[in-house]
């Protein structure tokens, strides 16, 4: 059993579908404010070690629009708290280029060995927020290739191609090289 700690049950759902046997851990931890979610994560691996006994994972999550330089990128949740989505709209009125990607980064701890693994969603910022499902940024962004926003989609469908869904898929692989999962 792994412990996935995060304050975000949305994040708890859209992993347990990909590793079934995660048990999740509400607890909020500080983060640093850095320049990459890589650092994020190397922190709160360390911080964490030292509160939670035995293996856990974390997620460090972002969203990068290239018209606006990556911004909100390790800025996302506070950029999320204060404007919104509706805010991140007004922003980019009158933009053409709406090129944007997600990037999660998860952070494992096992055995007493930090690991990280990185996925990544092109996208496109959409021109109004759309559909119900998700949260965050989901209702604004339009993965490559698709019409529907990820809120549009069901989790399944999200986790195909999402961010979250690779960096869990090699997750599960460095899981099962480990021997702990099939
Ligand atoms: P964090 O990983 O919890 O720090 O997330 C940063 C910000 O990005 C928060 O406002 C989240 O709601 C948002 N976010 C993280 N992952 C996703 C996602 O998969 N879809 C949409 N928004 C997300």
């Amino acid at each position: 059993m792994f412990k996935i700690v995060t304050h975000n049950q949305n994040k708890y759902k859209e992993m347990k579908k990909i590793i079934g046997n995660l048990e999740w851990m509400n607890i909020e931890y500080p983060e640093i404010q850095a320049d990459t979610l890589e650092d994020v994560i190397d922190f709160a691996l360390s911080y964490l070690s030292n509160k939670i006994e035995g293996n856990f994972i974390i997620d460090d999550s972002g969203l990068f629009i290239e018209s606006l330089n990556d911004f909100p990128g390790v800025y996302s949740s506070y950029v999320y708290r204060t404007i919104g989505n509706e805010g991140m709209l007004k922003l980019m009125e009158g933009i053409e280029n709406r090129r944007a990607y997600f990037k999660t980064v998860i952070g494992l701890r096992y055995q007493g060995m930090n690991y990280k693994l990185v996925g990544i969603c092109h996208g496109y910022i959409a021109n109004e927020e759309r559909g119900k499902n998700g949260f965050g940024y989901d209702p604004i962004f339009i993965p490559e290739n698709y019409r529907k926003t990820f809120s549009e989609m069901p989790i399944e469908e999200k986790n195909r191609i999402s961010h979250r869904g690779k960096a869990m898929i090699k997750l599960r692989a460095l899981l099962h090289r480990f021997g702990e999962i099939q």
